[in-house]
Parts: structure tokens; sequence; C-alpha cells
């Protein structure tokens, strides 16, 4: 069944030529369970009628902001509660502006303001226009504010012109509403995950460390905690808000990472390393700060342990995610490496790319596993998360079937 099935969304409709993909979004929505009403704004009624989407959804559409019948019947406030999701489709370069900078000067900006859903957004547009800077600027500051964008396709505009600027096809934005909902499919298991750096210490002052922010274990664990497992988080220091109802331990070390997991592994079903763990740590932590007075400074290094490896060895029976960031070779290193820690999924992603690299809100993986793999497109970190979790849930509850 489809997560979708009876939820109640709204889809926001603005003026562009792809307005004629919202008519057929509303019946594949349809097809898939849920209840549309349809929010247009008044540029979009040039380009589709509001007739049309009516019959299509089967619901009146709402069109003005102050209009006495229409408050009646659903004001802006009630479609925002009313709302499980928001999904604006086609969203053009005006209605992101106005979006970005929290405007609500008529009632599908109103809405999005009001409503506490998640709001999934496909924008269309000239290929100028979504290239422009001003556009660009406004993209992030929507990302920034937790909604999903789903970067619109390259190829030949209805304005004659070829380049990025095309809405994503229906089945794609279907496919990202249904990541978004819970599907309950980790119900009664307990999640342990690791998420961002160590720091490893020189001397009282200073210490070694990398660029992880954390953002991919902390979605990991919204993600898991969102499909029903219990959620236990161990990380090291990153600037993130706990996600709701996840119990979090705070650690520096990679030794201390290793000691936090092996406290809790023992009661958890599931294990997910995300955390970017410090290879080698200094031999020796300097009591006093270390004075510069050569030209040059040897450190003595040595290997931290691999808390995954240890994990795996150490509690046969968890289901095991790894990660392979890696510069090159992607898939081959990430196969070796399912194989050489014993893993039941890795997920390999290139961090080479600073689009999908490690402080971005973006990634693109690829899932590999013993007998399959799954290339997830780029998509937000929360997106990409809850793609994760799906394919995971499959895997652990086949392989313990
Ligand atoms: O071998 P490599 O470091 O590339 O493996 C990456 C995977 O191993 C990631 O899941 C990472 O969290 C984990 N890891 C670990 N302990 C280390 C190094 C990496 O658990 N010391």
């Amino acid at each position: 069944m489809s997560n979708l099935s009876n939820k109640n969304i709204v889809l926001g409709v603005s003026g562009s030529i792809a307005a004629y993909k919202s008519a057929e979004l509303i019946r594949r929505l349809q097809d898939s369970g849920a209840s549309v009403k349809v929010v247009m704004t008044k540029s979009s009624v040039e380009f589709i009628t509001p007739l049309t989407m009516q019959a299509l959804s089967g619901n009146p559409v709402h069109t003005e902001l102050l209009d006495e019948a229409s408050e009646r019947a659903m004001s802006h406030i009630e479609l925002a509660r009313w709302a499980d999701i928001l999904i604006i489709a086609p969203a053009s370069a005006n209605l992101i502006a106005k979006l970005s900078h929290g405007r609500a000067d008529d009632l599908l900006t109103a809405v999005c303001l009001a409503t506490s859903a998640d709001i999934l957004i496909a924008p269309a547009m000239n290929n100028q226009m979504w290239l422009n800077r001003a556009t660009q600027k406004n993209i992030s500051e929507l990302k920034l504010m937790g909604h999903h964008v789903l970067a619109p396709e390259d190829g030949k505009q209805a304005c004659g012109e070829t380049g990025p600027g095309r809405m994503v096809e229906t089945n794609q934005i279907i496919s990202i509403a249904n990541t978004l909902f819970s599907s309950g499919s980790l119900s009664g298991t307990k999640v342990l995950l690791t998420a961002g750096p160590t720091r490893e210490p020189l001397d009282p002052i200073r210490y070694l460390s990398n660029y992880s922010s954390g953002k991919m274990g902390f979605a990991l664990a919204e993600a898991a905690r969102s499909a029903g497992a219990e959620v236990t988080l161990v990380t090291g220091p990153v600037s993130l808000l706990t996600p709701k109802y996840v119990v979090r331990h705070d650690i520096e070390t990679a030794q201390d990472m290793l000691k936090a997991c092996v406290e809790h592994a023992s009661s958890c079903d599931i294990f997910i390393c995300c955390a970017a763990v410090a290879d080698y740590r200094p031999r020796r932590r300097e009591p006093q700060k270390i004075k510069k007075n050569d030209a040059t400074l040897n450190m003595e290094m040595m290997r931290n342990p691999d808390i995954l490896s240890n994990i795996t060895a150490q509690f046969e029976q968890i289901f095991s995610v790894g990660f392979a960031a890696e510069t090159t070779n992607l898939i081959e290193n990430a196969q070796q490496k399912l194989l050489k820690k014993k893993l039941d999924l890795i997920v390999a992603n290139d961090v080479s790319d600073p689009e999908i690299g490690f402080d971005s809100d973006h990634n693109e993986v690829l899932l590999l596993w013993a007998n399959g793999n799954e290339k997830l497109e780029q998509a937000s970190k929360a997106i990409i998360s809850k793609q994760i979790i799906n394919r995971l849930a499959l895997i652990y509850h086949e392989n313990r079937s």
C-alpha cells in the first residue's frame, strides 16, 4: 500500500506552462489513495482553469485569500491544518521568491506560512530564470527552512531554449512525497547510530578532526525514528539539534565513540555507522600547550580502533550499515568494505563533489548489499535518509524472515 493512502494533500499551483502537468498529478495522487485540494495563484489560472482542477480533484478549488465565500468554506488556516503535506507543482520563480521571504500576500503563500506539514516544491521556469543568482539564493533559503526542493530537469523548454528549468515528472513527485511519510517499517526495532566527526586531542587546546557536519547522521536518526525505531545517537561535536525522541550521547574521541557504541550495541538490532571517525590519533596528548619553538613539528600517530568492524565482530546478530565516503573508485572501494567489514548494507558517496560532500545539505548515494544495489539521485539529506531507511528496512526484514 502507498504511504500516500488516506493522506490529505494540498496541491499548490503557480503560474507556469508546466501547470498542465499538475492535472495529471492530481489523478496520480488520487490513484495512491490521497485526497487532494487545489490552491491556485492568480497567474496559474491563465494556464489551466480552476474548473479542470475542480473536476479532477472532486473538491472546490481555492484561489482567494480574502474572499468571504471561500473563507466560510475553508480558510487558509483550515487548509494549512488539513494538509498532511503541501506539494507546490509547478513553483514559479516569483512564488519561490515570495516563499523564501515568508510573504503571505495570497492564499497559497499564506497556507505555506501557516502549515506545519512538509512542503515539497517542484520549480518550473525558463533556464536563465532558474540559474539567476536571485533564484538560486531563494532556493538555498527554502532548503535551509527545511522545505524539500526537487531540482528541475535539463531539456528543451516551452520558450524554445534548452537548459535546466523543466518541472520534474509527476512520478518523481509521487515517489518523493511517498518517502516523506513514515512507513512504520522499523517499528519495534532499536537502532544505534553514529554521526559527526571525532576530535583527537594534541594538547589541551588543539585537536585533529575533519569537516563532517553530522547532517547525514542526524537526518538518518530522524528518518529511522519516524519509521518507528527507537533510536540512540552517538555523536561527535556538531552544532545540530537532536531530532525529537532520539536519545543522544555526545563524545569527542574515536575511543569514546567505540566505548559508547559497545555499551548500547547489545540491546540494538541495527547499527548504522555514519560518523567520520579519525583513522589515527596522536600517540601522546601533550599535557601542556605545544610551543612553536622549532621550524617543524613531528608527531607520532597511532591507529584508532575501527568502530564498525569492532561492533560487527563483537555483536554478530546486529544488522550493520556502513558508509564509504570516497574520492576515487567509489563502487570498488565500497564493495571491498562491504565484505571486509561484514556489513549488511553500505552507503557509498563521492565526497570529492562539493555539492554532495561533507558539509552539504544534499547527497547522492549508491546503496550496495549482498545481492543488489540502488542508486539514489541527488536530493536533500532528509529525503536520501528516508530512502536509505526504506531500503534498509526491506533488507533487514528479508534477512530476518
Ligand atoms: O574504512 P573506512 O574508514 O573508509 O570505512 C568507513 C566506514 O567505517 C564508515 O561507516 C565509518 O563510520 C566507519 N569507521 C569506523 N571506525 C573508524 C573508521 C571508519 O567505524 N575508525
